[in-house]
């Protein structure tokens, strides 16, 4: 009694392969000037801008996207891009390049372009997050036995599941939380918890309601499911004590994920 479990169920298991990408690596471009020049900004070039467009884009997981490295400068000598994502087309014209970037995964990638004018090299930065939000959260109705109700949550079709937090609500008191960073997938996941909430007197018709949280590096998405209304319970001495020896609170998460359900969701997207 009392315990507190966790059940697993993982199906299609992914490659593995390490999270999130290059998030936090910041290069900075800086001229150096060939030996050991006067450090002052005398020529012209120096006040030339980069610009990348757009700075912030998130994707649905696998999609692609375009991003415009423009520059101030007349004629530049060169321009590039550095980006663990994949690359695809690229377009060009005066002052800009457009860069294709293919089967965006990582959930965070920063992608930075360089423009040297006149020796001098500027760049920009841009920040790619993959996500999906759920596709629904829904709440079973709780099913009363043996004095706890069953809870039941489905979260399906989410992406990235290791930034999820899945919440459950009576009336607006928080009764459990559980996050599943513990996952790092890079598939779209069903996730299933169930908690089983000991009965409590007051609890009865109090609505409950099943939230999904994912906290993407600032960019939150919430989703919740529609309220679901305690039953009410039909007290006997038997089930009271029941209730009351049984505090346990039952938790347990089914994650399923797939490559198949990924496919079909892209699938899906080109056919839109
Ligand atoms: C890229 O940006 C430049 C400057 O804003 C613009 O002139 C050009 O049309 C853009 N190219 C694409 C492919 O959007
Ligand atoms: C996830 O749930 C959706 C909707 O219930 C279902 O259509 C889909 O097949 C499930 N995907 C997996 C991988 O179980």
């Amino acid at each position: 009694m009392g315990s507190l479990f966790l059940l697993l169920v993982l199906l299609l298991l992914s490659p593995s392969s390490p999270r999130g990408g290059s998030a936090r690596r910041r290069r900075s471009a800086r001229s150096h000037g060939p030996g050991g020049s006067s450090p002052a900004p005398s020529e012209t070039s120096a006040l030339f801008w980069v610009l990348i467009s757009p700075e912030f884009k998130a994707v649905p997981p696998g999609g692609s996207v375009w991003l415009n490295c423009s520059s101030s400068c007349p004629q530049p000598e060169g321009s590039s891009l550095h980006t663990e994502l994949r690359r695809g087309e690229t377009l060009s014209g005066p002052r800009w390049v457009s860069y294709q970037l293919l089967d965006v995964r990582a959930w965070s990638s920063d992608v930075h372009c360089f423009v040297t004018c006149a020796g001098e090299t500027r760049g920009a930065t841009a920040r790619i997050t993959a996500y999906k939000q759920p596709r629904s959260v829904i709440l079973e109705p709780p099913v009363l036995a043996g004095g706890e109700y069953t809870l039941r949550c489905h979260v399906t079709h989410v992406f990235p599941v290791g930034f999820l937090v899945v919440t459950l609500r009576r009336g607006g008191q928080v009764i459990y939380s559980e996050s599943l960073k513990r996952f790092t997938s890079l598939h779209l996941a069903n996730v299933t918890l169930t908690y089983a909430l000991s009965v409590r007197p007051g609890d009865f018709g109090q609505p409950v309601t099943c939230h999904a949280r994912l906290n993407l590096d600032g960019l939150v998405v919430l989703s919740s499911s529609a309220p679901m209304t305690l039953p009410v319970f039909a007290w006997s001495p038997a089930s009271k004590a029941l209730a009351f020896t049984s505090i346990a609170a039952l938790v347990g998460i089914l994650l399923v994920m797939g490559i198949l359900c990924m496919h079909k969701y892209l699938l899906i997207q080109s056919q839109r």
